[in-house]
């Protein structure tokens, strides 16, 4: 297991793509920067700590939601499929991923580079099983046709989720992966055709409350072992539910990203 992140010394909430991002009034979330490189710094000693790897790419001036990591592309193995970003504001952020994952050694895939549908990458999909079959988002950033290119092209078995409330724009916002069999979720974000294969698919599911999904982004929880879950602070019944189901919970505080739409899970990108 092996993470990447992006540092933070240049992110800010400099537009509104997503409804978060903006106060009652309208304007845009102020984000304090010394708070948030605290925030981010916390995180990836978090990771570290409970023995992940963690790669950390610089981030860029101009591209404020850089950090969001998980957005840039989906990655199995050696090999990763670009995102084309639904937003022209983050489109200069993949050919920097890009760049680093060449320098890796990744196989590049850039099935999108035409421009006709957008791709979010792991903001959207969750892998199953890596390589093989897959959970997609879409409604709001990723394009349904995009699951038909990953089956077609490259034989991945895709289950397409429609997400219904914009609150929760990302599937990463609203699903999250607790290993075989088990995940937790936000009821509201689905249709009822996506929660019925949700309640079908998982044997042991936790349901997120509103008010936490939204203000505390808890779906947006990392587990990286079917064991430990990396959460933000103050999620409390989402906490006890967990416990209670026999995972270990670690509650770290993102409130600045919060600010832009994005906690936990997508401040990283997976490499497996
Ligand atoms: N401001 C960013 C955007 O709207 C946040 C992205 C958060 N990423 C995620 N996977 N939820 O694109």
């Amino acid at each position: 297991m092996r993470l990447l992140m992006v540092s933070p010394e240049h992110f800010e909430v400099a537009y509104g793509i997503n409804p978060h991002m903006r106060a009652a009034d309208g304007s845009l979330k102020h984000v304090d920067r010394a708070r948030a490189a605290a925030q981010w710094r916390d995180l990836l000693q978090t990771f570290r700590g409970i023995g992940i790897q963690v790669d950390v790419l610089p981030g860029a001036p101009g591209l404020p939601d850089m950090v969001f990591a998980a957005n840039h592309g989906l990655p199995w193995q050696n090999e990763i499929i670009l995102s084309r970003m639904a937003h022209a504001e983050r489109r200069e952020e993949v050919p920097l991923f890009r760049h680093w994952y060449e320098g890796q050694g990744y196989r590049i895939h850039d099935p999108f580079s035409d421009g006709a549908v957008d791709f979010e990458g792991m903001g959207d999909t969750l892998w199953l099983e890596p390589g093989r079959s897959l959970v997609g988002g879409h409604g709001f950033r990723t394009r349904p046709e995009v699951y038909q290119t990953l089956g077609r092209r490259f034989g991945f078995e895709v289950a397409p989720l429609k997400l219904v409330s914009d609150l929760f724009y990302h599937l990463d916002t609203c699903l999250c992966l607790l290993g075989p069999g088990a995940a937790a979720w936000v009821p509201q974000a689905f249709d009822a055709e996506g929660a019925a294969w949700i309640r079908a698919r998982f044997q042991r599911l936790i349901e997120v409350d509103p008010r936490e999904a939204k203000e505390g982004f808890a779906a947006n929880a990392y587990c990286p072992d079917g064991r430990h879950v990396v959460v933000q602070r103050g999620c409390d019944r989402f906490v006890r539910d967990l416990s209670d189901a026999g995972f270990q919970t670690i509650e770290v505080e993102t409130g600045e990203f919060i600010k832009a739409g994005g906690s936990v899970f997508c401040l990283k990108m997976a490499l497996c």
